[in-house]
């Protein structure tokens, strides 16, 4: 405690949860320090608004915020970063969080999200701290069990991810029955945001499809379709973490929106919503299938509810809406196209989507009649000119 108020302390404050963990958490009153690795370029993008406090404070106690350098894959830097911030809660939000890249970069995957926990546990035991400690482990490490899944659902991961992730749940519930420890798994289904990293499918279609409507680009590459996952929205997910931790005992818990749709629904609801057939947009690689993929994730999380009272309220719809008008809204800003700086709601920049949408279609319809009448053209010259000269004047007439 620093003042009377609780201290936080979050791995992976960089990431989206972990930003929105800090603003939820600052909100609440807490002390909160985050840490960071060192990275050549910035990973802070999602945190450097609340920089606000280092010019009045610095890196004092009296700071609400601050950041530390560290690693997951560096126990001293995590002992001593636990001892001089002695917090009351710890969250271990950080990981190499791409489940298709895991298979890339095994060993790191398991370095740092197998691992990353022990490191962490290992110091909250041998320092004695009375700390809480928060493990986010996933619905990956259902893997091939069959949906929903809930707390008692056998686990069968089948990606590196899963894997290490199921390592760093069970360690948790390990040091939670040996060492006494207030350690708590969220077993969170797959949550998004504006926040979301570019690579990761949800993003990469509304991103995309703000690329298109701007005129940045044409198509959008992807993999399996066929993959049903269960989306919810990261900003609510992150309050349930902090419910975990508040609850009377350490517990498990499973959060998630009861709801699945493959990836080709989260396409189709995206496009339609600029009244747009997303087969036009899409090709499909197979560089991005995965060696593996888990076919379905549907998360019961009645637990959650019963028992700490938490239940999302976005669910599929809103968040492809909420993800689309922030992209829409960054990708206007830089074309020019929607003003600087002002306050819009998501709807003014959707329906200026569906404008660009209109357009869009137009120009389509356009370059496909030119390509029908030069083919035509070419026709003429082997065919009856008669025949070839009424459908050439159907199509001119429209
Ligand atoms: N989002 C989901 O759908 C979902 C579902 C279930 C569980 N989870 C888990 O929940 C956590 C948060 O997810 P997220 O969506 O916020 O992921 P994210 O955006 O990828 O954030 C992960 C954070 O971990 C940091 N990190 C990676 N390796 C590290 C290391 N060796 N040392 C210290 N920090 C390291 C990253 O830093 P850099 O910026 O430097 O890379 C980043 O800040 C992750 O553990 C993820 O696996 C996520």
């Amino acid at each position: 405690m620093i003042n009377g108020k609780k201290v936080a302390l979050i791995f992976g404050i960089g990431g989206q949860d972990g930003s929105y963990l800090a603003e939820f958490l600052l909100s609440k009153g807490y002390v909160v320090r985050g840490v960071v690795r060192r990275a050549s370029f910035p990973n802070t993008k999602r945190i450097d608004h609340l920089d606000i406090y280092d010019d009045k404070y610095g890196k004092t106690p009296a700071s609400p915020f601050y950041l530390l350098y560290g690693d997951l894959a560096d126990s001293t830097s995590i002992r001593n970063i636990l001892e001089e911030i002695l917090p009351d809660e710890v969250y271990n939000l950080g990981a190499q969080s791409h489940v298709g890249i895991s298979f890339q970069n095994p060993e790191s995957t398991m370095n740092f999200n197998a691992l990353g926990p022990l490191r962490i546990l290992e110091a909250i035991k041998d320092l004695k701290l009375k700390c809480k400690y928060y493990q986010a482990s996933s619905s990956e490490m259902f893997g091939i069990s069959p949906p929903p899944q809930n707390e008692d659902t056998t686990m069968l991961p089948i990606s590196p991810y899963g894997i290490a992730k199921l390592a760093g749940y069970h360690l948790t519930r390990m040091y939670r029955k040996a060492y006494g420890i207030f350690a708590c798994n969220g077993i969170l289904f797959n949550h998004e945001s504006p926040r979301r990293g570019l690579n990761f499918v949800t993003k990469k279609i509304t991103r995309s499809i703000a690329d298109i409507l701007v005129g940045n680009r044409e198509k959008i590459v992807l993999g399996n379709l066929d993959a049903k996952r269960d989306w919810g929205f990261s900003k609510e997910y992150v309050q349930a973490m902090w419910h975990i931790l508040q609850h009377d005992k350490p517990d498990d818990f499973v959060v998630a929106t009861k709801e699945t749709h493959t990836v080709r629904e989260f396409l189709e609801e995206a496009f339609n919503i600029f009244g747009l057939n997303w087969k036009d947009f899409v090709e499909i690689s197979d560089n991005y299938k995965r060696p593996a993929e888990v076919p379905a994730l549907l998360g019961d999380a009645s637990k959650a509810l019963k028992t700490l009272n938490w239940e999302p309220k976005t669910k599929f719809k809103d968040l492809v809406r909420l993800m689309l008008a922030a992209d829409l809204k960054e990708k206007m800003q830089e074309k020019g196209i929607a003003p600087m700086g002002e306050d819009k709601s998501d709807e003014y920049y959707l329906d200026l989507g569906k404008e660009l949408a209109q357009k869009l279609a137009g120009q389509k319809k356009e370059k496909k009649v030119e390509g029908l009448l030069e083919s035509l053209e070419g026709l003429k010259k082997e065919f009856s000119a008669g025949v070839i000269e009424g459908i050439v004047n159907q199509l001119k007439n429209g």
